[in-house]
């Protein structure tokens, strides 16, 4: 079998079978196969597409390309979660403890911050000490001692798609469904858990921008998740503005120890509240979506999801007085606010734009090797549909330099549109999709 042959086959809209998948991905991840010849591979699945059948069996493949972990030495229905990637999308921070605090087991593997978008590991990072470098038989004992334990992609871990994505950043290729899709579920099916919940974004600061497009990328993940053996469901959410206010590490942090103390944006609430509703059904521990729900607004209520933060904060060499005092998260140095230069009601916000305002103020990376200043980003204060006057406060800055500051506040004003004409609010949750 040649590579050339693969290329010429796909590029003239033929399908490739199992045998030639297995060739292609198993010839990259070793080196056999150049990155010139996959870009050419993924240029013109890009344009092509790929069936079902491929996308199952590029997704298998990428799976078993590194070790799959077993995590059958963890008691109980183990849960994974997995966004798609958004602005202000600290969901994992509060959902992981609310439901760890009712029994579900959550074991979870977790990436950094690239680009616009924000990481959970990094945000982690905001607690003195906390480290997601634990070993696999750390993270299966956190697991079946407290409940709860995120880690690291390690490098064993679907490395096809590790590779495959580095490249797939730099030509041009991530945004294509198949290739999401297969990417998103080769590390899942690999990380282990039994029940997956995913929530796909959708709008300006989502990979898919059409929501007809999210709901397709949401039934294919369930597809092939399902069609793996595991318990799989999907909701598709609103990220054509950011999710709660704070957007930014440390910040971010904050808004969902408030969140966990029955303080938190309502939208960001409700979304933890539906999705944990759903990894509860999995696990078993509830008989509904309605008794689920309840059971986690009782957690947050008598302060057994905070603690167990802080639990899990601790378990990991994290500090866990922070979660109790989050004045002593990480602080930028300069605070200010971002005035409204009119009276209206917010029509839009561009939502990428407000994660590259975080970027430019130090809260993100432009590379992978990037340095990342915990402590910066913004905290807006008018959503889409909020009535505005001029001169009242769009957002709050937190800053580490004045230069940095005053870009990121051109580019968030820029990013914001706003006008006489009241709008309605849009519902952040759009669909589930399930089996
Ligand atoms: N996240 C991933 O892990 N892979 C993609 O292709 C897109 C988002």
């Amino acid at each position: 079998m040649r590579m050339y042959d693969l290329i010429m086959k796909k590029r003239n809209g033929g399908v490739l079978s199992d045998e030639e998948i297995r060739f292609m991905v198993k010839g990259f991840t070793a080196g056999e196969i150049p990155d010139y010849q996959m870009s050419a591979m993924m240029m013109a699945v890009y344009f092509q597409g790929m069936n079902e059948d491929e996308t199952l069996s590029l997704t298998m493949e990428m799976a078993k390309s590194g070790d799959m972990l077993d995590l059958s030495d963890i008691k109980g229905i183990k849960t994974d979660k997995h966004s798609t990637g958004g602005v202000g999308d600290k969901t994992s921070l509060a959902l992981a403890p609310m439901v760890a605090s009712l029994g579900v087991p959550v074991a979870k593997m977790s990436g950094r911050g690239l680009g616009h978008t924000g990481g959970t590991i990094d945000k982690l990072e905001s607690f003195k000490g906390f480290s997601t470098e634990i070993s696999e038989e750390q993270f299966k004992e956190n697991v079946n001692r407290i409940g709860i334990a995120i880690m690291g992609q390690t490098a064993d871990l679907a490395p096809a798609d590790k590779k495959l994505y580095a490249l797939r950043d730099v030509t041009a290729t991530v945004d294509n469904m198949s290739l999401i899709a297969s990417s998103i579920m080769s590390k899942k099916l690999a990380a282990g858990a039994d029940a997956i919940v995913l929530d796909v974004k959708t709008g300006s600061g989502a990979f898919m921008k059409k929501e007809e497009d999210s709901f397709a990328l949401a039934r294919e993940m369930v597809r092939i998740g399902t069609g793996a053996g595991r318990s799989t469901m999907a909701i598709v959410s609103d990220m054509d503005q950011p999710l709660g206010f704070a957007v930014g590490n440390a910040l971010e942090v904050r808004e969902a120890i408030d969140t966990l103390n029955g303080r938190g944006p309502k939208d960001f609430e409700e979304l933890c509240l539906t999705l944990g509703s759903y990894m509860t059904l999995a696990a078993g521990k509830a008989s509904s979506v309605e008794e689920a729900r309840q059971m986690l607004v009782s957690c947050i209520a008598d302060g057994r999801a905070v603690n167990k933060l802080a639990e899990f904060v601790e378990a990991q060499g994290g500090d866990k007085d922070m979660v109790y005092h989050p004045e002593r998260l990480p602080k930028a140095p300069i605070i200010e606010e971002i005035q409204s230069p009119c009276d209206g009601y917010v029509q839009r916000i561009v939502c990428d734009e407000i994660g590259i305002c975080s970027l430019i103020l130090g809260g993100g990376r432009e590379t992978k090797e990037s340095s990342i200043d915990l402590s910066v980003g913004l905290v807006l204060h008018k959503k889409v549909g909020d009535a505005v006057r001029k001169g009242e406060s769009l957002a709050t800055i937190h800053a580490n330099d004045r230069e940095k500051l005053e870009a990121a506040k051109s580019r968030f004003l820029a990013a914001y549109t706003i006008n006489d004409m009241p709008v309605t609010k849009k519902p952040l949750i759009k669909g589930i999709v399930n089996k």
